[in-house]
């Protein structure tokens, strides 16, 4: 998750990146706990994706339920590898440049929920503790073919 560029190198083994992917980054991106950093993780890959690829990002929210932010700490007590929780303006900075797809950065059981699914209910851990993600899909739009990575 740290070196973009190996991820890139191993990926190209299988994929044509000539061609539009689907970066798909779901439960991983808060194992890069400094946000600049991910961020710049998130920039790189995409700047290897031609336009009309796919970016899908799912991180433990810091501002939508306080008890996110407990099972957070409580995973840095005893996990080896620290996650960090992100705001919603965080997920946001992700998909800057990105035609962001409706219904935008929400939790994640609000991104299209499949029919007959209840609206709005959070995910459970454990079936026990409410846990607020949050969660959005963006396509890279760039005329050029590229998006910026800067
Ligand atoms: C919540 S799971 C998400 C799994 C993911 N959605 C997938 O389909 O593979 C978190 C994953 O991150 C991996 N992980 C966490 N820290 C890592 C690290 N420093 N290096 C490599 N993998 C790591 C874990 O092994 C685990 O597979």
């Amino acid at each position: 998750m740290h070196d973009p560029a190996a991820i890139l190198a191993m990926a190209a083994r299988t994929l044509d990146f000539g061609q539009p992917v689907a970066f798909i980054m779901l439960g991983i991106l808060q194992f890069v706990v400094d946000y600049q950093r991910s961020l710049d993780v998130v920039r790189r890959l995409l700047a290897a994706a031609p336009s009309g690829s796919y970016l899908a990002i799912d991180v433990p929210a810091s501002d939508m339920d306080p008890a996110t932010l407990e099972a957070v700490r409580a995973w840095n007590r005893v996990g080896s590898a620290k996650i960090a929780a992100r705001s919603y303006a965080e997920v946001a900075g992700y998909f800057e440049k990105l035609e962001v797809l409706e219904p935008g950065v929400v939790m994640m059981n609000d991104w299209r929920p499949a029919p007959g699914s209840p609206a709005g209910v959070r995910a459970r851990v454990g079936g026990r503790r409410p846990q607020a993600m949050i969660n959005s899909i963006g396509s890279c739009w760039s005329t050029s073919g590229r998006s910026d990575p800067a």
